[in-house]
């Protein structure tokens, strides 16, 4: 694989997700040497914008980060473990299901949250969300992982509105499942939201 193939794989990754006959053509192919299809669309999206500060870009990006562990304690299990403390906290009299989400920041820091539900059902905020406006509202804008934890044997991945926040604000994001003793699952965002609705298409 040339430089410029993996380099736009990095940048594209659902692309590899195509089978068969969706494989690339070969226009695709030449504009991808060129530079990645959506490029003209965000310049002309820029251009719309009149130039106005837009969000920095490297936050759509995966973040690589070191993950060796430290005297025997990986930082994944670090996440897990804030995301079960913050379920702890979870206010869900209605459904009983509790989870907790732990989000971590390109610093390192741990923001966590946990599932605050309502009598109207409807008004009802999941833990990733909670997480990721307490995040935000304390101005960590690059993300690293976010880890979601519940009591269930099989992995609770987020809703698809959570989805679409967390593509919104982390990029694409390791995201960890785990229950109340284990990891259970690991994805990448963009594998959890393959097609996304964002920014680049308005
Ligand atoms: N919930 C979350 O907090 N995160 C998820 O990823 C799935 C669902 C909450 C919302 C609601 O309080 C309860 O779980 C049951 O849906």
């Amino acid at each position: 694989m040339s430089e410029s193939e993996a380099d736009d794989r990095d940048r594209w990754p659902q692309r590899d997700r195509r089978s068969g006959n969706e494989r690339r053509t070969q226009r695709e192919r030449r504009s991808a040497a060129a530079g990645p299809p959506a490029a003209e669309n965000e310049r002309r999206h820029a251009d719309r914008r009149g130039g106005h500060e837009r969000r920095d870009e490297r936050a759509w990006q995966p973040v690589l980060i070191d993950t060796a562990p430290l005297d025997g304690f990986s930082p994944e299990e670090g996440l897990l473990a804030a995301a079960r403390t913050a379920r702890e906290f979870a206010q869900a009299p209605y459904s009983k299901f509790k989870v907790g989400a732990a989000l971590e920041t390109v610093d390192g820091v741990i923001v966590t949250g946990c599932n605050i539900e309502n009598a109207t059902y409807g008004l009802t905020l999941c833990a990733e969300r909670v997480a990721l406006v307490k995040a935000l509202s304390e101005g960590h804008t690059v993300f690293t992982r976010v880890a979601v934890v519940a009591d269930t044997g099989s992995p609770t991945p987020p809703c698809g509105p959570c989805r679409q926040l967390l593509w919104e604000y982390c990029g694409d994001v390791e995201i960890l499942l785990g229950n109340l003793r284990s990891l259970t699952g690991r994805y990448r965002l963009s594998s959890l939201l393959p097609l996304p609705f964002d920014r680049r298409l308005l």
